[in-house]
C-alpha cells in the first residue's frame, strides 16, 4: 500500500478496501498519457514563474526517464501504488527528492485522470479511424473490381431485384464512412483540455491554462472547472460510434454467414480465417464472422454501462467515474481487433460469381422491370403489376423463369408483350438501365467511386 494522503488519518486503510478502491491494474494503461500531461503542467508551471526552471528540468527528466524505462521493460509500474498517477509521482520523489514533490502544484488528480482519459480516447479515435480506412480501402477495391458480377439483392431475406457485387460493398463503404465521420466529428468536440481544472473550482495559482492546452495540441481549455472533471460525455460518444461500428460490422457478418452457407455459396472465406469441428470432419465454418457478430453485444455493454454509471452523479467527480476504463479499454481493443480480423476475411474471400449470377436470375429478380415494360408500352402501372403477378404465378407453375416463356405464353397472358421483352428484361439490362444516382448500373456505379475515391483521399 503506497497513497498519497494519509496525513489526516488515524487508521490504515483496510486491505480490502485498499484493493477494492485502487485502479492501477487497468489505469497502468494511461502511463503515457499521465506523464505526456505532467511534462506539460509543469512546463506551463515554470513558464508562470511558479516553479524554477531548474526544478522544471529535473521533473521533465524524471519523467522522461521513467516513461523511456517502462517502455524499455526496466521498470515495472508496481501494483502496490493505488492508481498510475500515484505511481508517477512517487517514483519521481524517490528518484528527484523535493522537486518531484512540487510536480502537483495547482493540480488534483481529478483534472489530471480527465485529461489522461481525455488523451487516451483522442489518439485511439484516430487510431480506429486508421482501421476504417483500411477497410474502406478494401471495399473500394471490390467495388471496382465487381462492377458487373451480378447478384440478387434482398427485401426481407427474400431475393428482390438484381445488383451488382460492386453496388452491395458501395453500401458498406457508406456506413462504414459515416463511422469515420461520427469519430472526426467526436475529435472535435472532445478537443478541449480539461487540465487547470484543479478538484473542481480551479485554482489560486496563476495557471496559463491555454498554453497548458497548446502544448498538448488541444484547441483551448474547457470553459467551466466543474464541468471539466465531471464530463464523461465524450467517452459515451466514444462508445456510441465503436457501438455503430460493430452493429455495421455485424450486419455485414451476417452476411458473410449466410453466403458461406452451404445453400447459399455465394462466397468462400479462406481456409487461413476458417476453423474445424472437433467431431465432424467435413466442417469448415465462418467463426471470424460469428465472433465479430457475437463481440457486438459486448461493446454495446460498455456504451450501456458508462451511461449507466453517468446517471445518477450529482457534480463534480465521484469515485464512479473510475469504472469508465475497464469497459471502454475493452471495448477498443475489442473494435480494433474485429475491424482488423474482418479487413483480412473480406480481403482474403472467394466470391463465386457465376453462382451469385445464376441465383440474380432465379426468383424473379425481374418481375418489376417486366412491370415496367408493359409500362413502357403504355400499360398503367398499376395493371402492369397485376399482370406480371399473374405471369409469375403461372411461372412458379410451370417451374420456369419468366423470359423462359416463348412469346407466344406471354401474349396470352398480354398481348401487349412483343420480342423486345427479352432483352428488357435481362439481367444485365435490369442492373445496367438502372442509373439513378446511388443505383448498380455501371455508369452510376462508376460516378459514386469517385466521390468515394476523393473522400478516402482526405481520411
Ligand atoms: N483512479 C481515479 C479515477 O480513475 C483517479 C482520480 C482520483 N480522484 C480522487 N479524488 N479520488 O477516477
Amino acid at each position: 500500500m503506497a497513497q498519497l494522503w494519509g496525513g489526516r488519518f488515524t487508521k490504515q486503510t483496510d486491505q480490502m478496501v485498499y484493493d477494492f478502491n485502487a485502479s492501477i491494474r487497468f489505469d497502468k494503461r494511461l502511463l503515457q498519457q499521465d506523464i505526456e500531461g505532467s511534462i506539460a503542467h509543469v512546463v506551463m508551471l515554470e513558464k508562470q514563474g511558479i516553479l524554477t526552471c531548474e526544478e522544471k528540468d529535473a521533473i521533465v527528466k524524471g519523467l522522461t526517464e521513467i516513461r523511456e524505462e517502462v517502455e524499455a521493460g526496466r521498470l515495472d509500474i508496481s501494483t502496490q501504488y493505488e492508481d498510475v498517477h500515484s505511481f508517477v509521482e512517487a517514483t519521481l520523489i524517490d528518484r528527484i527528492g523535493d522537486a518531484g514533490k512540487k510536480m502537483h502544484t495547482g493540480r488534483s488528480r481529478n483534472d489530471q485522470v480527465a485529461l489522461d482519459m481525455k488523451l487516451y480516447v483522442r489518439g485511439e479515435v484516430l487510431a480506429i479511424q486508421e482501421e476504417l480506412k483500411e477497410l474502406l480501402t478494401t471495399l473500394l477495391h471490390l467495388m471496382e473490381d465487381n462492377l458487373e458480377t451480378y447478384m440478387p439483392g434482398f427485401t426481407h431475406l427474400q431475393k428482390a431485384q438484381p445488383t451488382t457485387l460492386a453496388h452491395h460493398m458501395g453500401a458498406y463503404f457508406e456506413m462504414f464512412k459515416r463511422d469515420a465521420q461520427r469519430l472526426q466529428d467526436i475529435y472535435r468536440r472532445m478537443n478541449y483540455c480539461p487540465l487547470g481544472a484543479g478538484a473542481f473550482a480551479g485554482t489560486t495559482y496563476p495557471l496559463d491554462r491555454t498554453y497548458t492546452a497548446s502544448l498538448l495540441g488541444f484547441e483551448g481549455p474547457t470553459l467551466n472547472s466543474m464541468d471539466s472533471v465531471s464530463d464523461r460525455d465524450y467517452v459515451i460518444e466514444f462508445l456510441s460510434a465503436l457501438s455503430t461500428i460493430m452493429m455495421h460490422l455485424s450486419r455485414f457478418s451476417e452476411e458473410i454467414i449466410i453466403w458461406n452457407s452451404n445453400e447459399y455459396r455465394f462466397v468462400e472465406v479462406d481456409d487461413a480465417f476458417s476453423t474445424g469441428s472437433s467431431i465432424m470432419p467435413q466442417k469448415k465454418n465462418p467463426d471470424i464472422a460469428e465472433l465479430v457478430r457475437g463481440k457486438t453485444g459486448r461493446v454495446y455493454g460498455a456504451l450501456v454501462s458508462i451511461l449507466t454509471t453517468m446517471k445518477g452523479l450529482p457534480l463534480a467527480y465521484n469515485k464512479d467515474m473510475q469504472e469508465d476504463k475497464e469497459v471502454t479499454f475493452d471495448a477498443i481493443d475489442t473494435v480494433k481487433d474485429c475491424l482488423r480480423l474482418f479487413d483480412g476475411m473480406l480481403s482474403t474471400m472467394k466470391f463465386n460469381h457465376e453462382i451469385m449470377e445464376k441465383s440474380a436470375m432465379k426468383g424473379f429478380t425481374n418481375a418489376t422491370d417486366a412491370a415496367d415494360y408493359l409500362v413502357g408500352k403504355g400499360v398503367p402501372f398499376r395493371d402492369a403489376h397485376g399482370i406480371i403477378g399473374q405471369l409469375v404465378l403461372h411461372c412458379l407453375d410451370k417451374g420456369c423463369a419468366i423470359d423462359e416463356l416463348s412469346i407466344e405464353e406471354l401474349q396470352k397472358i398480354s398481348p401487349v408483350f412483343e420480342a423486345d421483352v427479352y432483352d428488357a428484361i435481362s439481367l444485365k439490362t435490369c442492373v445496367e438501365k438502372r442509373l439513378t444516382t446511388g443505383g448498380p448500373g455501371r455508369q452510376a456505379m462508376l460516378d459514386a467511386i469517385e466521390m468515394q475515391k476523393a473522400y478516402l483521399n482526405t481520411l
